[in-house]
C-alpha cells in the first residue's frame, strides 16, 4: 500500500506525514497512505458536474490534502471549501496548503481549516457538495449513523453527499480479525446501506488506487424522483 502511494505521490514528505499519522492513530486515520489521485478525481466529479456557478464545498477528514489539492482545482468562481480535520498534524499541513496555493485558485475560492472532530463544528451552512474521508468502518456503527445523520443535514436539498470505503476490507476482516470486529464491520455497512436506501445512491469503484475503493454519491431521493423524467 505504501509503495503505492511512493508511485502515484511526488510529494513523498505527504506520504510519510501519513503514515506516521497512521502508526501513531490508526483507527481514527483509518488508511497508511493518502488517497491517489484516480480516487481524489472521482471523490470530487460532483463539483465538476455541476453547472460553473459558485459553490459551497464541505471536506470532512481531510489528511495530508490530496483530495482538498483537487477540489481547490475545480472549484468555480466565488466558490467557499470548509475543511474539517481533527488530527492536529494533518490540520497544520492543509493550512499551509490553502495559505500556499497557486494565486489563480485562490482568486477562485475561499477555504477555511476547521482544526477539530466532525461533532464539533457548528455551522448554519447548507452545502452543494459534501466530501468525506472518514473511515467509517473504523468506527462504532451508532458513531457511523450520528456522521451520516450530521452529514445529512448539512447537505443543501439538492446536494451530493460523497464517501468512500476501501474494497474488500470486510472480507478481510472476517479473516484476520476477531469475530466481534467482524460483527462491529458487517453492522457498520448495514447502518450505511440503510442511508444508501434511503438516498438516490450511485457507486463507481476505483481500482487505480491501492486499495482499491468503492465511492458512493448520494442525493435526496426526492431530487432523484425530480430528475426522472416524466412517464
Ligand atoms: C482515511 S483518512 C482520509 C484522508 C484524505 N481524505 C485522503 O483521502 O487521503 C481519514 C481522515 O479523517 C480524519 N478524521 C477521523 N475522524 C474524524 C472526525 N470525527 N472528525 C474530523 N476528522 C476526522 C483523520 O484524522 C484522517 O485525516
Amino acid at each position: 500500500m505504501v509503495m503505492n502511494a511512493v508511485v502515484t505521490h511526488e510529494n513523498h514528505a505527504e506520504v510519510l506525514t501519513f503514515l506516521r499519522e497512521a502508526v501513531r492513530d490508526r483507527r481514527t486515520v483509518g488508511a497508511v497512505a493518502p488517497s491517489g489521485r484516480a480516487l481524489a478525481e472521482v471523490l470530487t466529479a460532483p463539483v465538476r458536474d455541476r453547472p460553473a456557478q459558485p459553490l459551497t464545498v464541505l471536506e470532512v477528514g481531510a489528511g495530508t490534502g490530496s483530495v482538498t489539492r483537487a477540489l481547490l482545482g475545480h472549484m468555480p468562481t466565488g466558490s467557499n471549501l470548509d475543511i474539517i480535520e481533527a488530527n492536529p498534524r494533518f490540520a497544520a499541513r492543509l493550512r499551509r496548503l490553502v495559505d500556499t496555493r497557486d494565486p489563480l485558485t485562490s482568486a477562485a475560492a475561499t477555504a477555511e481549516i476547521h482544526e477539530m472532530l466532525l461533532s464539533r463544528f457548528a455551522t448554519e451552512r447548507r452545502y452543494d457538495v459534501i466530501v468525506s474521508g472518514l473511515p467509517m468502518t473504523n468506527f462504532e456503527p451508532g458513531e457511523v449513523n450520528d456522521i451520516m445523520a450530521r452529514l445529512v443535514e448539512l447537505l443543501h436539498p439538492e446536494g451530493t453527499l460523497t464517501y468512500f470505503a476501501y474494497v474488500g476490507t470486510r472480507a478481510a476482516r472476517r479473516l484476520v480479525s476477531a469475530p466481534a470486529q467482524a460483527r462491529r464491520h458487517d453492522a457498520v455497512e448495514a447502518v450505511l446501506q440503510a442511508w444508501r436506501a434511503a438516498h438516490t445512491a450511485r457507486r463507481r469503484t476505483v481500482w487505480a488506487n491501492l486499495p482499491p475503493a468503492h465511492v458512493w454519491h448520494l442525493r435526496s431521493a426526492l431530487r432523484g424522483l425530480a430528475d426522472r423524467p416524466a412517464a
